[in-house]
């Protein structure tokens, strides 16, 4: 289904992508692959030869991203695993799996994520667990994970998407803002610790960003697109490209002195005093 874009909401030009040569045959494992920004990140990585390991609770979703990059970008190296990062064996399994496949696990993207939108009066303990579990405790089991691969080999990136909600706050927000300001922590937290052991951890903390999970809640009339835009000082909403640039840039060795980061990329929402 096509969703409306408010009147007078200007679309992100165009722009020129960068090109980190460094990326080429790096092992990436991808969660969330299937939709949004994690779809997007594929694309990019998959654009400089990256061999990749999509995984995702949804198997229409994987296949879709698996179909586009091998038409995309012929030759390709990728495969896909359905698994949810709330089961933390599932999660074992599929780093297992990633390091059988391609050997290795070079980068993480910690992507896949769910809203919640809800007064705090009436989210349910399962709304609390479910948020928590999706986007805070799945990160761990995915970092932790990978990391003991990467801790072998002496090298690792794990790039986790947080949110503008993951370094500010917002009413009926909650268990999100809770979540995602953990992923903050948790970057940090594992940035240090893990530093000796040249594993680098950043999140990327996206503002207002046009892909499924905001198209459902536009749909949904949860949030308001025209006042979002608004609210931003760039009156638009980000692109899931956008992210994914600073994704190649963060997972590339041009940060290779960067660790324990939360980028912003949210077109000024944050600096308006949101
Ligand atoms: N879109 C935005 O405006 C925005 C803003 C800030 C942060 N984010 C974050 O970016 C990330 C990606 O969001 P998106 O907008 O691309 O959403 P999306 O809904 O388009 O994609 C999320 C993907 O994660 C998958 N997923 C959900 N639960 C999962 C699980 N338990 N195990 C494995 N996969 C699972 C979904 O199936 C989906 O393919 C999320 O972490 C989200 O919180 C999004």
């Amino acid at each position: 289904m096509n969703v409306s874009i408010p009147n007078g909401y200007p679309n992100a030009q165009p722009f020129a992508t960068a090109t980190y040569p460094g990326l080429k045959d790096k092992v990436v494992l991808n969660t969330g692959a299937g939709s949004g920004i994690g779809r997007a990140m594929a694309h990019a990585f998959a654009r400089h030869g990256a061999k990749l390991m999509l995984l995702d609770i949804d198997a229409t979703g994987l296949e879709q991203t698996k179909t586009e990059l091998l038409a995309a970008y012929p030759g390709v190296d990728v495969d896909s695993v359905l698994a949810s990062i709330t089961d933390d064996v599932a999660v074992e399994n599929a780093c297992a799996d990633t390091e059988a496949r391609f050997g290795r696990i070079d980068i993480l993207l910690n992507n896949a994520g769910i809203s919640m939108n809800k007064p705090s009066l009436k989210l349910t303990p399962a709304d609390w667990r479910r948020t928590i579990d999706v986007d805070l405790s799945g990160v761990f089991y995915c970092s932790q994970a990978a990391a003991k691969r990467m801790d072998h080999q002496g090298s690792g990136v794990i790039l986790s998407t947080a949110s503008i909600w993951g370094l500010s706050t917002s009413a009926n927000r909650l268990a999100y803002c809770v979540a995602k300001a953990g992923v903050v922590s948790l970057t940090k937290c594992l940035a240090a610790e893990w530093a000796p052991k040249r594993i680098r951890a950043n999140a990327i903390c996206p503002g207002y960003t046009q892909t499924a999970l905001m198209e459902d809640l536009m749909r949904r009339q949860v949030i308001n697109g025209a006042e979002l835009c608004s609210k931003t000082p760039m009156n638009r909403l980000g692109q899931p490209e956008e992210m994914a640039e600073i994704a190649l840039y963060l997972a590339s060795d041009a940060a290779a002195f960067i660790t324990g980061h939360a980028m912003v990329a949210d077109g000024g929402w944050l600096a308006n005093g949101y």
